[in-house]
């Protein structure tokens, strides 16, 4: 059975934040809350080995703000133990729902047998999936974390993590009981061919509550074209079945988003490269939904320059908040991803990727800002 859940409750179509590992961090999930609000957002993937062995106690990767709600936790491995295990500690973190990476194409994930590896290993992707949702169950029965054999640190850890990231709203906020949260996962067509036919109804014969299909092999990459008929294909097979089909690769427009789903029937959309540097085009959800229905054409949300670069200024402020001025020239490749589609764009794209501080890139855009 599927849990009742979130995901029944979202208005369809749903378009939706892919995960981006090195992308879509805590800053900027919130950063696109704040100006697009995207239906649905999910954490960078998260291996399952590394959270059950303690070695991230302060959860780093798993790190959102109440703002991105329904916030999804994805994470990846190949052992089904640890997934039981992690279900907990998703619980316990409060998030919405957890997904499973089934489409990394890494040579070092999808070779050990983890992301789209499991694309070849079906009946372990099955168990991974029933033992994901053992652990949610067992976890919403009252099961303790400290009782599955996690570090007896990870339960301290845990709640220092919770007070950081929320801190005097915590207890506002953290839910109170303990529901199940739905399992959801993430993966690609085949592994060096189309097999749709058959890895489609095998994950649905374990019922998750919503599979979203990046239309490439992971062979493929991140090359050619995403395969939309496949997609289709995939959203028939699953009509009935009570699991939501979202379909992803190359949305690059509100246009596109509104095309795809009415020529595939998906029940949403994700969307990765086109919101870097572009929160904005999740303002067009409902026109998307709208225009889903009318056939007409949606919102395509225009921003002056001032507002994308007030944007990304806002951006670096908050990274450097929440990651400390140590880390602050990882938000360069954000910034330059907000300088497109005005005059000077390049020109002051080679001068944010240079900058090391903070207050450099206040001196560079406050005048533009303000102007
Ligand atoms: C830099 C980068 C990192 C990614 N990391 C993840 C990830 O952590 N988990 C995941 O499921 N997919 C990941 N993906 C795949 C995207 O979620 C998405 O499937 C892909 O980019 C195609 O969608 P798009 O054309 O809208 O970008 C990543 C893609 C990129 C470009």
């Amino acid at each position: 059975m599927i849990e009742n859940s979130f995901w029944n409750n979202l208005a369809q179509p749903i378009i939706g934040l892919a995960p981006m590992d090195g992308v879509t961090d805590a800053v900027f999930r919130a950063i696109t809350a704040r100006h697009g609000r995207p239906d649905i957002s999910f954490t960078e993937f998260t291996p399952v080995d590394r959270i059950v062995r303690g070695h991230d106690p302060e959860f780093s990767d798993l790190r959102y703000s109440e703002i991105e709600r329904p916030v999804i936790a994805q994470v990846f491995g190949t052992d089904p133990d640890s997934f039981y295990r992690v279900a907990h500690l998703i619980g316990e973190l409060g998030f919405d729902g957890i997904d499973i990476n089934m489409g990394c194409p890494s040579k070092t994930i999808s070779g050990a047998g983890a992301g789209a590896g499991l694309i070849r290993t079906p009946e372990r992707a099955r168990e991974i999936l029933r033992r994901t949702r053992e652990g949610i169950r067992d976890w919403a029965a009252g099961q303790e974390i400290d009782q599955i054999g996690l570090p007896p640190s990870v339960a301290e850890d845990i709640r220092r993590a919770k007070t950081r990231w929320f801190g005097h709203d915590v207890g506002d906020t953290m839910k109170t009981s303990r529901q199940p949260i739905p399992v959801s996962l993430k993966t690609r067509l085949g592994y060096d061919r189309i097999v749709i036919d058959d890895w489609i109804p095998a994950l649905l014969s374990e019922a998750p509550a919503a599979i979203t299909l990046h239309g490439r092999t992971l062979a493929q990459r991140y090359r050619g074209d995403a395969d939309w008929d496949a997609i289709a294909r995939a959203a028939e097979i699953a009509r009935d079945s009570g699991t939501l089909i979202l379909g992803n690769g190359d949305i690059r427009s509100t246009a596109t988003a509104v095309r795809r789903i009415r020529e595939t029937g998906v029940n949403g959309v994700l969307i990765g490269r086109a919101a870097m540097g572009n929160p904005w085009i999740f303002k067009a959800c409902d026109s998307i939904r709208s225009a889903v229905r009318t056939g007409e054409a949606p919102l395509a949300p225009s921003v002056s320059t001032a507002e994308k670069l007030a944007v990304a200024l806002e951006h670096a402020e908050l990274f450097d908040r929440t990651r400390g001025e140590r880390s602050f020239r990882i938000v360069r490749k954000f910034l330059s991803s907000y300088c497109r589609g005005f005059e000077n764009a390049s020109e002051l794209r080679q001068r944010l990727i240079r900058v090391d501080t903070l207050q450099e890139l206040e001196a560079i855009l406050q005048p533009v800002v303000c102007a």
